[in-house]
């Protein structure tokens, strides 16, 4: 499948615990590439006293790795974002423009700790939508307390919540618990976004084309197309202002 959209890496070098150098940036993009993917919404880990480089280098890295990608001709089209682990002082911080949207729309890719009790998740939710943003829950395959029961998932996306599971866990690269887990959410038809969570070039690899076909031949291409490339699609077309 062409067109497709990485909605969540760690390919932006030496900010967070994804790619190392430019070079190993370059080739996980020329590797994204081959997935069949041409838009990618690069997204540092932002959690306080874990990952917390400046934003201001992060938008100077991003810069230089748009140019180089440029230069070297990949193809690709990149686009800043933030994985944000959940914080109390986050709707500040994002009102304040202190860490990036999903290139700069009103989504939010969210991450929690695996072991947040539902009530946690379910409230920072609900302060985000309140204030105007569209939280993306990133890889909501792994917390057990959401997935214990698909009337707390189908809660949060009333709110207002959007589900993103991870490419691998999809075609059980992670194993047979999170694969059943993702065939569930599929079936019941609660997830808007896979994306690779690709961190490096080997155990973590951009692998969206691989998951394309398993999913193309379990639900089809409507499905696939929808989740792949229209769906991250649209963050995109809802953008406010470029980081380039
Ligand atoms: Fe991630």
């Amino acid at each position: 499948m062409r067109g497709i959209v990485d909605i969540h890496c760690h390919i932006l070098p030496g900010v967070d615990d994804g790619a190392v150098t430019e070079r190993m940036a370059v080739e996980m993009i020329r590797m994204e590439k081959e997935q069949g993917v041409n838009r990618i919404i690069l997204t540092p880990h932002y959690r306080v006293g874990v990952f917390e480089t400046e934003q201001e280098v992060i938008t100077r890295r991003f810069k230089r790795l748009c140019e180089i990608n440029k230069k070297t001709k990949t193809g690709m089209e990149l686009y800043l974002g933030c994985e944000f682990h959940r914080a109390s002082a986050m709707t500040d911080k994002l009102q304040q423009g202190i860490r990036p949207t999903m290139d700069g729309s009103r989504y939010v890719l969210v991450e929690f700790s695996h072991r947040d009790e539902y009530v946690r998740i379910r409230k920072t939710v609900y302060e985000l939508i309140i204030k105007g943003w569209i939280p993306i829950i990133a890889h909501g395959e792994r917390y057990p307390s959401l997935m214990e029961n698909l009337d707390r998932i189908e809660e949060v996306l009333r709110l207002g919540a959007k589900l993103q599971i991870t490419a691998g866990a999809v075609y059980g690269q992670h194993g047979f618990r999170y694969k059943r887990i993702c065939k569930k959410l599929m079936s019941e038809d609660l997830v808007h976004f896979i994306a690779t969570d690709a961190h490096d070039l080997k155990n973590r690899a951009p692998d969206l084309g691989r998951c394309a076909e398993y999913i193309e031949r379990k639900k089809g291409p409507v499905y696939t197309r929808r989740i792949l490339v229209d769906n991250p699609g649209m963050i995109l077309a809802e953008r406010i202002k470029r980081y380039e």
